[in-house]
């Protein structure tokens, strides 16, 4: 049996996924087309060759501008559905999908738009492929909080259907604490939350999103590693980090994947996770990420299965469901 045969046929769940980051370049061209979008890129081709990114901010600019063919409650449907297609084949039987409000609402796409759209499409994978799904509202972290308080207000009739909130785009600049007021009242709604954190920006970020938000997962969490006192705090509460080896390479969060930290994450105790980030700008699913980091690695079957085991302990799934699915 093949490493990616053993890979795939692990149940696995996926929990730092950005929705929009899973618009492939042809369904791009195809959503460009049917909303009479025009695109700056003539070929799919030309697309892929602007995806040559050197940090998080190169790639933010590209995928915000991609984001602008998303226009209709059925282009939300059918970018989930491709995305779970995906997922199936590779093994992955719960996905917990993060989407941008604000990339849609300042634009002039009302909330309900990218909600409905994306229910929809996490109740027709469930049905068709027996993939679950949780979706996340993530807080733009470039916005001010009075913007993701707005959003909150926005989500309210849809929170009966969201399992928590994150805060992701540009780290460096806006710490944690620039949030706190709105994760606090996020929390007192019922809903998880979790942090970009330690991606691009210091370990004083991941200890904001410990102390200062209360995060229940941190996404990323690389540059924890700097501090032993922060490890030590991650590995005694049993804190789940979801890492994206691909994402890592391609934003030059590490120059190679032979020197990616996640095995160095695991040998620490950590609660690693290996997870796609925006797999339609990275160079791969689940599936890849899971293979390429194994053979970069050299992680044993019992470290995948370590793994995956972590991907539904982490999940916000009920503990009942876990108990199950383990
Ligand atoms: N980091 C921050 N913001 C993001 C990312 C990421 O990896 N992907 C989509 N938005
Ligand atoms: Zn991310």
């Amino acid at each position: 049996q093949t490493t990616a045969d053993f890979i795939r046929g692990l149940p696995k769940a996926e929990l730092h996924l950005h929705i929009e980051g899973s618009l492939e370049p042809e369904q791009m061209f195809e959503f460009a087309r049917r909303n009479r979008i025009d695109l700056p890129f003539k070929t799919v081709e030309a697309v892929r060759a602007a995806y040559a990114f050197s940090n998080l901010q190169d790639f933010l600019d590209i995928y915000y501008q991609g984001a602008g063919v998303l226009q209709t409650e059925e282009d939300f449907r059918d970018l989930a559905m491709a995305y779970f297609r995906r997922a199936a084949a590779d093994g992955t039987v719960h996905a917990e999908i993060f989407f941008d409000p604000q990339t849609h609402t300042d634009r002039g796409i009302p909330f309900a738009v990218a909600a409905d759209g994306l229910l929809a499409g996490m109740a027709q994978a469930e049905r068709e492929l027996g993939v679950t799904s949780k979706l996340i509202l993530s807080y733009l972290r470039h916005l001010s909080e009075e913007d993701a308080f707005k959003t909150l207000r926005e989500a309210e009739p849809y929170l009966d259907r969201m399992v928590g909130v994150g805060l992701d785009s540009s780290e460096l600049g806006h710490p944690p604490s620039k949030f706190a007021k709105v994760f606090k009242a996020s929390r007192e709604r019922g809903l998880k939350l979790s942090a970009h954190a330690g991606e691009e920006g210091p370990p004083e970020y991941v200890w904001e999103a410990l102390d200062g938000l209360a995060v229940d997962r941190i996404d990323h969490g690389n540059r924890s590693l700097e501090d032993p006192v922060l490890v030590k705090r991650l590995v005694a509460e049993g804190m789940t980090l979801t890492v994206c080896p691909l994402s890592n390479l391609k934003l030059c969060v590490v120059d190679d994947l032979k020197n990616h930290p996640l095995k160095r994450m695991l040998d620490l105790g950590l609660k690693a996770t290996i997870n796609s980030d925006d797999p339609a700008y990275f160079g791969g699913y689940i599936g890849e990420n899971w293979t390429a980091t194994t053979e970069a690695l050299g992680l044993s079957r019992d470290e995948l299965a370590t793994l995956a085991r972590n991907s539904f302990t982490g999940s916000f799934l009920a503990p009942d469901e876990i108990a199950s699915r383990v």
